[in-house]
């Protein structure tokens, strides 16, 4: 029988907000038909706001974010998950509006969760975490584009970051010519050594002014970023290319006009994870665990934090600071 456990809270009361480590009673958790004692959870950049004093995520206090979580199935009201299944739950309303990751113990609804494929680890699913499932997700949408490495070079933008450096791995794994951008002049070996074969400036990208036509510089383009980088890359890639767009760490408006795709047949591909329909889910999940896993990964971009040093790493993440993957351990906390 748990008695108590131990869960990152945010909570609000008139102008009082905070965020901390708690101790909760399995009442406390929502109801949902799979009890699951969460092993790790992971830092996403949806988690960094879900965790302000003005989020605009988080409707209902107290809360518990993490959109991530990878652990083993305690209890179950669903014939198709048994007690001691490993399973995965991601996206949906999870660190949104039903409780999180950032717990010991988390009750979910069955039809959120994947089991865990065989050749993945709890910790290394949380190492992709919602981030990798999204840069994996963006590569699967390109090649059912007709992207393939032999067409060309593939930019990532926002390279260092979680959607960003899994993208990097993932492609190199696939035999893609890489090109990363990023923001830290310091990063340049980091990229190199995941998969990058060339690493270049964000104002190498974009600077200032965006053209509606430039040289066709990549096949095919990964973009977390948005905003005037998004708009800037669609000018730069080749005939029939395709951009995946997952994300708005640089802006929510795109200044583009319509000759990318009208006069080179460029596609913009929309990449959402959250509702991404479960039967392509399972697939790109198992993608990951097959010919996407990258080699040595865990060692090149990983951090293992425990739930005390969330408020750092969410802050970290938030600021645009962070590199590479962090997992949080729930066992260990
Ligand atoms: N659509 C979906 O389903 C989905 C899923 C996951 C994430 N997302 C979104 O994707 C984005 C990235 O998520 P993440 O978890 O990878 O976040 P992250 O780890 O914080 O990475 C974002 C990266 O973007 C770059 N960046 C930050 N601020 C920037 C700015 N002002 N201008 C240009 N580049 C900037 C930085 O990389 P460099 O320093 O290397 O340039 C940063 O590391 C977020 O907007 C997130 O909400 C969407």
């Amino acid at each position: 029988m748990i008695e108590t456990f131990k869960a990152f809270q945010v909570n609000k009361q008139d102008d009082n907000f905070s965020a901390e480590v708690t101790s909760l009673t399995i009442n406390d958790l929502p109801d949902a038909e799979v009890l699951i004692e969460v092993h790790y959870s992971s830092v996403n950049y949806k988690d960094g706001l879900a965790s302000l004093p003005k989020s605009t995520i988080v409707k209902q206090y107290p809360f518990i974010p993490g959109i991530d979580l990878a652990g083993v199935v305690v209890d179950s009201k669903d014939e198709r998950y048994k007690v001691g299944d490993e399973v995965i739950a991601t996206s949906y309303e999870i660190g949104v509006t039903h409780y999180g990751g950032y717990s010991q113990y988390a009750r979910i609804p069955s039809k959120w969760i994947v089991p865990l494929p065989e050749e993945l680890s709890l910790k290394e699913a949380m190492f992709f975490g919602t981030a990798g499932f999204t840069a994996a997700l963006s590569i699967n949408r390109l090649e059912n584009s007709g992207i393939m490495p032999d067409k060309g070079k593939v930019l990532v933008t926002g390279a260092t970051g979680g959607v960003g450096s899994t993208a990097v791995a993932m492609l190199h794994k696939l035999g893609y010519q890489v090109v990363a951008s990023t923001g830290k002049q310091s990063a340049e070996q980091f990229l190199k050594e995941i998969g990058a074969s060339e690493v270049i400036s964000r104002e190498d990208v974009y600077e200032e002014k965006v053209k509606p036509l430039d040289k066709q510089l990549w096949s095919a383009a990964i973009d977390p970023v948005g905003g005037q980088m998004l708009a800037s890359v669609l000018s730069k890639i080749s005939y029939g290319g395709s951009v995946a767009v997952s994300g708005l760490t640089g802006g929510t408006s795109v200044p583009t006009a319509v000759f990318p795709f009208i006069l080179r047949g460029v596609n913009l591909l929309g990449i959402d994870s959250v509702y991404c329909p479960m039967e392509e889910r399972q697939a790109v999940w198992n993608r990951i665990a097959g010919d996407m896993k990258p080699n040595g990964f865990m060692e090149k971009m990983a951090t293992e934090i425990k739930l005390d040093e969330l408020p750092i790493a969410l802050k970290t993440i938030f600021e645009g600071r962070a590199q590479g993957r962090m997992i949080v351990n729930l066992i260990n906390s």
